[in-house]
């Protein structure tokens, strides 16, 4: 059944009430968790352009929201067909939930001490291809890598505990072993 009444308001409101609530990142993630699926599915906040990718970046990133210190971030993401993201993390938590389409999720560990700056050696653990209504919980330290391999564009619904682009987050090249921050171009 379509949930017409769960606007970005309410959303909001309810998203704020947990996470002034003093949680630890796991019980804040499991009790987020079905607030972001249910607004991701209402469908209330969805916009026509929010499909409009950035041709350079293979992906277009649609603000719709952020506190006035950046924090609780949600946006609309959409991915061209065989795009996608380098291994990245987040510097904050993350929960996603696929919209339109199955995106492609692998994730990576770092294998390397961190004592280089610059320098990044990466393990994958793992990958998943994430459905329409399917959830990707992140906490804090996730590292992973994005791609759309169908042959549409798809959408997802991002809620982050900071706009990602004022966490200092990195991006990662596993065959060249390198970190470098991640800003992405807002649309
Ligand atoms: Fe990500």
């Amino acid at each position: 059944m379509k949930d017409d009444a769960y606007s970005l308001v309410r959303f909001l409101a309810d998203t704020r009430r947990i996470t002034g609530g003093g949680h630890i990142e796991k019980e804040l993630i499991a009790r987020l968790r079905p607030l972001v699926q249910r607004f991701a599915g209402s469908g209330t906040w969805r916009e026509p352009h929010h499909h409009e990718v950035s041709p350079e970046q293979g992906f277009g990133v649609h603000l719709l929201h952020e506190e006035s210190d950046h924090s609780l971030a949600v946006f609309a993401i959409s991915w061209l067909p065989g795009r996608g993201t380098p291994p990245h993390d987040h510097g904050v938590w993350g929960i996603v939930v696929g919209v339109d389409g199955p995106e492609k999720n692998v994730f990576w560990e770092r294998t390397d001490d961190r004592s280089r700056p610059g320098y990044a050696e990466l393990r994958k653990i793992g990958e998943k291809v994430f459905a329409a209504g399917e959830v990707v919980a992140m906490p804090t330290g996730t590292i992973h890598s994005v791609c759309n391999e169908s042959d549409q564009v798809t959408l997802s619904l991002h809620v982050y505990g900071k706009h990602v682009n004022f966490t200092k987050r990195s991006q990662f090249d596993p065959e060249q072993r390198t970190e470098r921050p991640f800003i992405v171009k807002i649309d």
